[in-house]
């Protein structure tokens, strides 16, 4: 999610609490042949939980399914996933460089019935494994509006991510309020 107007604030990085991972919760970069399924869930998203993502430049209502699967691919700086269960796509997240040295998680919706059973703590590992061979880059970066509590506990209890900067953010449902940025460097990952 991209934000606007950002107040920075003092960084203390710490390292990151990482759990074991769920092989009940397959996690994979999509491909073309996802598109379909990620056009449902990124709409269902948008449409119902507008409030917790960027307004999208694109009116994505629109865009065919040849356009679905171009943005499905994955590039050297971004990778949509997707997470299942019993062979469903249960949620979608993005990883995308934000700079040369930093990558932020973004667009991670879970669907309601499918909640509060990791499945977007799977996609927290498969950002780090994705991120582990690009050297380059140093930090992860995730933003969570404030009122945000699921959002927050992955990035602060589960990440231990540093709160760097609050933003006054405004979002999908045309609401407006503060978000934090969250920062958790990576780097100690490529050698565990
Ligand atoms: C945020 C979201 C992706 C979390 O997905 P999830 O699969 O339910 O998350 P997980 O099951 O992996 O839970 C991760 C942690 O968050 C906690 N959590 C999940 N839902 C919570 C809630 N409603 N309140 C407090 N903590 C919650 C879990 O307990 C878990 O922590 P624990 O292992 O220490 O108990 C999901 O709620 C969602 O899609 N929300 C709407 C869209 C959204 O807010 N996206 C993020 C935009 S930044």
């Amino acid at each position: 999610m991209e934000l606007v107007s950002a107040t920075t604030q003092p960084a203390q990085l710490q390292a990151p609490a990482i759990e074991a991972d769920n092989p009940q919760i397959p996690v994979r970069p999509l491909t073309s042949a996802d598109a379909s399924a990620f056009r449902s869930l990124r709409l269902e998203s948008l449409e119902k939980d507008g409030r917790f993502f960027k307004k999208p430049d694109d009116d994505e209502t629109r865009f065919t399914l040849a356009q679905w699967q171009e943005r499905a691919k994955e590039t050297p700086d971004q990778c949509w996933f997707g997470m299942f269960a019993h062979n469903d796509m249960v949620g979608i997240a993005r990883i995308y460089k934000t700079a040369d040295d930093t990558a932020e998680g973004g667009s991670l919706y879970v669907i309601p019935d499918q909640r509060q059973h990791g499945v977007a703590d799977q996609f927290v590992h498969a950002a780090l494994d994705w991120l582990k061979p690009k050297t380059e880059i140093k930090f992860l970066e995730f933003h969570a509006r404030e009122d945000n509590m699921p959002s927050r506990h992955l990035c602060e209890v589960h990440l231990k991510g540093e709160k760097i900067e609050t933003v006054d953010a405004t979002y999908g449902d045309g609401s407006s309020g503060p978000a934090f940025l969250y920062r958790i460097p990576v780097e100690h990952l490529r050698h565990g």
